[in-house]
């Protein structure tokens, strides 16, 4: 039996696939959830898929006495942090919300990591810290921005951690910069349930073919892109969770802080991916060229390099396999 792994905001998209990583390699799992994005029932669904689950404590990581308890209670050698908010658009309006959680969460959980001495942490950071790159694809050495306030959260997370490996080599810490998760567990059992209007394209692809949305808005077809819509690097869902585990593995190996790039290297445009989503899934998605969306860049996919080489660790799911999933998903 491995040892037990704090996981926050682990009945989340991306928590909860990684907890089924987690348990499948042989990990004991506690997920806390505040709930704020997500549901219960997520746990019993993930114990379907490993035939045994992860113990679930509802609670939010800026309760500092909670965490202490469950670091006090439980022999944890390491926490995966997914827990926060995620909409950019929402983070313009409720700037202090997104600091308070984000942030403040992350201050209060590495505290109580401090103090209990469980000091290896994965956490969750995002493309976004590339603003718009001046070239690609990009490598985890190219220049930081913010160009709102939930990516100048992600930013501050990652330089207090950089600040806490400088002032202690003995925290392990893995920064992952994430570029576009999409698709769900090949069981449906699991996958992304966005409340509301979806913002980002593949739930809002997958709801329009199911007769949700009535037709999707091409945000911009006059990019300097091949057919003038964006290019994002989407990435299963699922192998962005394996590399997670991935990561766990290397800082158990290795005393370091790790900045690493999960993508699949390989840019997609929009119109690339309804058309995949058509043919794959046999279906139709009825959309509209819209005006650019503000704050989007053109182009944006990952040098996944040093993740491959330090992590042995590649995506390996393809474009079709993201697009039959996410319908699974949205069927079941
Ligand atoms: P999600 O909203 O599905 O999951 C986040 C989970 O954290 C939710 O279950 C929510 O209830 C919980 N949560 C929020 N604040 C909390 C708090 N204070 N205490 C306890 N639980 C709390 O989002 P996701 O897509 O799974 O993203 C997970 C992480 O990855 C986030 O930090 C996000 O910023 C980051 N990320 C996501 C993407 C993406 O496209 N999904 C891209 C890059 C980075
Ligand atoms: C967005 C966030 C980013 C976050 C990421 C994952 C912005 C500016 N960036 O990235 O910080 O890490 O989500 O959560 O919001 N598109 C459409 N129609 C739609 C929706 C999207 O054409 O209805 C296009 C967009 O213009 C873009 C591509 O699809 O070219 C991907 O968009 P989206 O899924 O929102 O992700 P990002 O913008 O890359």
């Amino acid at each position: 039996m491995k040892e037990t792994i704090l996981v926050t905001g682990g009945t989340g998209f991306i928590g909860s696939h990684t907890s089924v990583a987690l348990l499948d390699a042989g990990y004991e799992v506690i997920v806390v959830d505040n709930l704020s994005n997500s549901d219960a029932g997520v746990i019993q669904r993930i114990e379907q898929i490993c035939s045994r689950g992860p113990r679930f404590i509802e609670g939010d990581v800026r309760d500092s006495d909670l965490l202490t308890s469950i670091f006090s209670e439980f022999a944890v050698v390491a926490v995966v942090h997914f827990a926060g908010l995620k909409a950019v658009g929402e983070s313009v309006q409720k700037p202090l919300e997104y600091y308070q959680n984000n942030v403040g969460g992350s201050l209060k959980l590495f505290k109580v990591m401090q103090t209990a001495g469980v000091k290896t942490i994965v956490f969750s950071s995002s493309a976004t810290v590339y603003g718009d790159p001046a070239q690609l694809p990009i490598t985890e050495s190219f220049p930081l921005s913010a160009t709102n306030p939930y990516g100048a959260t992600k930013l501050v997370i990652e330089n207090i951690l950089a600040d806490l490996y400088r002032a202690d080599e003995e925290w392990r810490i893995a920064r992952l910069r994430y570029f576009n998760p999409v698709g769900a567990h090949e069981s449906a059992l699991i996958g992304e349930n966005p409340k509301g209007v979806p913002d980002n394209l593949m739930p809002y692809i997958s709801q329009t073919a199911a007769g949700i949305r009535k037709e999707l808005s091409v945000f911009g077809d006059d990019y300097k892109t091949p057919d003038g819509t964006g290019i994002r690097d989407y990435i299963h869902v699922v192998d962005l969770a394996s590399g997670h585990v991935a990561a766990l593995d290397y800082l158990q190996r290795n005393d370091q802080m790790l900045t690493v790039n999960l993508g699949t290297g390989n840019g997609v445009s929009v119109l690339e991916m309804i058309n995949t989503f058509e043919s794959t899934n046999s279906c139709k998605v009825p959309y509209r060229i819209a005006k650019r969306r503000a704050g989007d860049i053109a182009r944006c996919w990952a040098d996944t390099s040093l993740a491959n080489r330090l992590l042995e660790w590649e995506a390996t799911r393809t474009l079709e396999d993201m697009c039959r999933d996410t319908w699974r998903w949205q069927n079941s």
